[in-house]
This record gives structure tokens, sequence and C-alpha cells, in this order.
């Protein structure tokens, strides 16, 4: 397997205006329209999605977007447990996503039956999910966080309380660092962000020395060290903006890179490299295509179905935690 042979991913400024929507991106739009529908989407989703879609953006601003949609039919571009967490908070809806296969290793690294097991034995803990969880694990938990609230999530658990926070160690390690709170941690963590290694950052670096690197927490310490900011998907477009460099290092899913060059498209992106390659795809991110989005809208189907008690049970920490990040 070849190591650090390649040339880095750079996207430059792009020059005129965007290119016009394509034949299946206009039969999209004019689905979307006929089912009354609204289309959500993720900013590891493909470009070609991110074109069509009402809302790209990360998972908080997509749980608020979801809870607030009035269309007939969501249409979540993004992984199982987003358009799961849609349907929990707006159930009146239908809700559809491209691919049921669209999982998340991070979500299946904490299975439902062993957060209860865990929790049996060690019934004083506090459960903070990182929102990358199954409905089943989400209605065991106490509250839910994003990447982009979980410090001001854990700041608010009562201080009394053994937090035990799943099911990604590396964002629960950088966010106990951040607050000065221990915690508990579940030995979950992305497959695709524990791929950003030291020695290719290292080498992109040297190639664009004066570029800031803007990491997600998902990534492993050793790489979060090097970091300029460590922030969600959604904080990086702020950093994007607010920061004097023209150039700029991201360590995340690269379909990061189409929503920062849309919002900022004075500015150059290089993608964050791995060992074996220029740029780091989340396999089941990919996993959804403009045909799937148009095949769903036309079929109304994969439709996403959360069991009642399930859906009530995990309401309750999304909705805590809805409420705390605006406060
Ligand atoms: P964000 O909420 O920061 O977009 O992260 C979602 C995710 O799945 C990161 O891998
Ligand atoms: Fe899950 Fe990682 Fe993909 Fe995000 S990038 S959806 S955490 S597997």
């Amino acid at each position: 397997m070849p190591v650090l042979d390649y040339e880095p991913l750079v996207l430059a400024p792009r020059a005129g205006a965007p290119a016009p929507l394509t034949p299946i991106q206009q039969e999209v739009l004019a689905l979307k329209r006929q089912r009354n529908a609204v289309i959500l989407a993720h900013n590891y989703q493909v470009e070609a999605i991110q074109q069509v879609a009402d809302y790209v953006g990360d998972s908080l601003g997509l749980s608020y977007q979801a809870q607030a949609a009035q269309a007939d039919v969501i249409l979540f571009c993004g992984v199982h447990f987003m358009a799961e967490t849609a349907k929990i908070v707006n159930p009146g809806r239908t809700v559809l996503l491209p691919d049921l296969a669209a999982g998340c290793s991070l979500s299946d690294s904490c299975p439902a039956e062993r957060l209860a097991a865990y929790r049996a034995a060690h019934p004083e803990v506090y459960v903070v999910a990182y929102i990358n969880c199954s409905a089943g694990e989400k209605a065991l938990s106490d509250v839910i966080c994003t990447s982009g609230n979980a410090v001001k999530i854990v700041r608010r658990v009562p201080a009394d309380r053994e937090i035990l926070f799943v099911p990604d160690q590396n964002l629960g390690q950088w966010v106990a660092q951040q607050t000065g709170r221990p915690m508990r941690l579940w030995p979950g963590s992305c497959y695709a962000h524990v791929q950003f290694t030291v020695r290719a950052l290292e080498k992109v670096r040297a190639k664009f020395p004066h570029a800031p690197v803007v990491a997600h927490p998902e990534c492993v310490q050793a790489v979060r060290d090097l970091a300029d900011e460590v922030c969600s998907t959604e904080l990086m477009v702020k950093f994007a903006k607010e920061t004097p460099a023209n150039e700029i290092i991201v360590l995340t899913e690269s379909g990061m890179l189409h929503r920062l060059r849309r919002e900022v498209p004075t500015k150059t992106f290089i993608a964050g490299p791995t060992d074996t390659c220029a740029c780091n795809d989340c396999r089941f991110m990919k996993m959804n295509t403009i045909e799937k989005v148009r095949d769903a809208l036309q079929n109304l189907s994969p439709v996403i179905e959360v069991p009642e008690p399930t859906r009530t049970a995990a309401l309750v920490p999304i909705q805590r935690m809805l409420d705390w990040s605006k406060g």
C-alpha cells in the first residue's frame, strides 16, 4: 500500500458563476415541489446534492431545521442516525433517507443493548450521548450533544453527577479537556477521522507552511494538538471566514470542502490527508447519490420509522439538548 505517495488535494478559489444545474438536479427540484418536500443535507454530502438542498449544515443545525420543517416530506441527505433524529423531533412528516445502508461506525460502536447493560451495572452515571448514535441508544441517554455544542452541554450537567460520554472517545476526551470535567469514555471512534495522522499532516504542512489547520474533534489527540482550531463542521465555515489566512488545511471529511468553497469563494482549501490518500471520504455519507435522491422523491422511499416508545424516550434527551443549546 503506498504511503504518503500523492499530491495534496487543493481547491483553489472558484472563478465565475457556478455551473448550471444538470438535468437530474433539475428533475430533483421539480419532484421536490411536486412532493412538497424539503431537502436537508449534511456538509459531507457530494456537491451535486448540496447544490439542490434547501439547507446544508452540521448535525446541530440539521436537527433544528428538521424540527421546524413544515413540508410533508423531509428528504434527509446524511446518514441513518441523522434521519432518525429528524423523525424523532418531527414525527408528523415522512422522513426519507436516499440509502438505508448509510450508517455510521461511531453509531455502530455502541449498540443499545451494551449501553443498557452498562447502565444497569452503573446506575450512578449521567449519560451524555453524541448525536452519532441510534434512536435506541438515545432513548437510554440523559442528554444528547453534537460536536457544535458538546462543551456547552457538558457544562450544564449537574456537578455532582459522574458523566459517561458515548460513543466517541476522541470527542469525549476533547470535551473533558475543554471543560476540565473528568468523564468515563466509551471506546468508540469514527473510522474516517482516526485516519488523519501527524505524519500525513506534516507532509501537507510542509507545502503550505502558512496555512492554519482546522480539525474536527473526532480526530485523535495527536492530530488535534497540531490544529489551530478544533470545531464542528459548521464552525469551520465561521473559522474560514474570519481567519486572515487565504489557505486553510481542513481535517475532516472531504465533502466539507464544497460547502467551504461555496461560502468562502475567495480562499483556497487543502483537504486533510491520510497516510494513503490525499483526502478522506466517509463511505457511509457517500452512499447517497443524486440518482438515489431523485429515486427517493419519486418513490417516497426508503422511509425512516422509529417505534413510538423508542421515539418518545429518545425525544427527551434530544429536546434537553436543543433547549440547553439555545440557553
Ligand atoms: P458535525 O455535526 O460537526 O457536522 O459532525 C457530524 C459527523 O458525522 C462528523 O463525522
Ligand atoms: Fe460516522 Fe465518521 Fe461518517 Fe461522521 S464521518 S458519519 S462519524 S463514520
